[in-house]
Parts: C-alpha cells; structure tokens; sequence
C-alpha cells in the first residue's frame, strides 16, 4: 500500500458525525515506512482534532523519527482538494522538515512544500 492509498483507506475510520466530513492522513518515512490518521470529532466541537494531527500524534507514540519523514498525504471525499488548517500547519513545522503536502482529492491531487502552506512559521527560532 502507498501513501495515496493508505489516506484514503484511513477516511474509513473517520469519526465525523457532525460534519459528516471524513478526512485521512498519512505520514510517509524515508524508508517506505507510512503512519496513518483519521479526523475524530466531539459534541464539544472544538475538541476535534484533524486527520493530520492525528496521524502526527500516532507517528510521535511509535517512536517514528519525524524529520526522515518525506510526505504528508491528506485524503478527503471531495473533489475539491483540502489544505490544513493552521493548526495542522503549526503543528506540522513544530516536527517537519520542509516535507511535500499532498492533498489527494477524488478526481486529482497535488504536491506543495510545507513552506509554501506556511509561508513565515512561528518556531522554537523565534524564542
Ligand atoms: N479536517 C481535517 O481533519 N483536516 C483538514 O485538513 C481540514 C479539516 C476535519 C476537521 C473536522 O472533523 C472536519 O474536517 C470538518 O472541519
């Protein structure tokens, strides 16, 4: 399974009832390796956490060395591609070398530089 692959498989086990809006995620390692997430939402709307956090976050437990990651695949439903919010962005250069985001729709995808997501980032440079 590949990275387009395994973010669309991961939109299966979305938990999304309030926006019935179902997002995957994959982190894929220098070595092949992919570390998957879905979007899991809460009653409590601000409680969600995105597809992409997750699969962060599930990357992190396992031990995964994030700067040998390559690319971030984020699979959505629609065939309108969907680029992370500016948490996920946050979140993402917290970790992240200067890896390719692709946003993988129904009908096309494409590649971007974290950098061109987030063009000036707020770092540990910064303090
Ligand atoms: N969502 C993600 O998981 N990733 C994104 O890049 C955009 C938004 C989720 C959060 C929420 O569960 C749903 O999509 C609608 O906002």
């Amino acid at each position: 399974m590949d990275g387009y692959e395994l973010s669309k498989k991961m939109k299966e086990n979305s938990y999304c009832p309030y926006s019935n809006f179902r997002v995957g995620a994959c982190v894929e390692f220098e070595d092949g390796s992919l570390v998957g997430g879905c979007n899991v939402e809460n009653a409590s709307y601000g409680l969600t956490i995105c597809a992409e956090r997750i699969a962060i976050c599930n990357a992190i437990s396992l031990g995964k060395d994030l700067k040998r990651a390559t690319n971030l695949y984020i699979a959505t439903d629609s065939d309108i591609l969907t680029p992370p919010c500016g948490a996920c962005l946050q979140v993402m250069v917290e970790f992240f070398d200067d890896i390719n985001v692709i946003l993988v729709g129904t009908k096309t995808h494409k590649a971007f530089k974290l950098s061109e997501l987030l063009l000036n980032k707020f770092s540990k440079d910064n303090l």
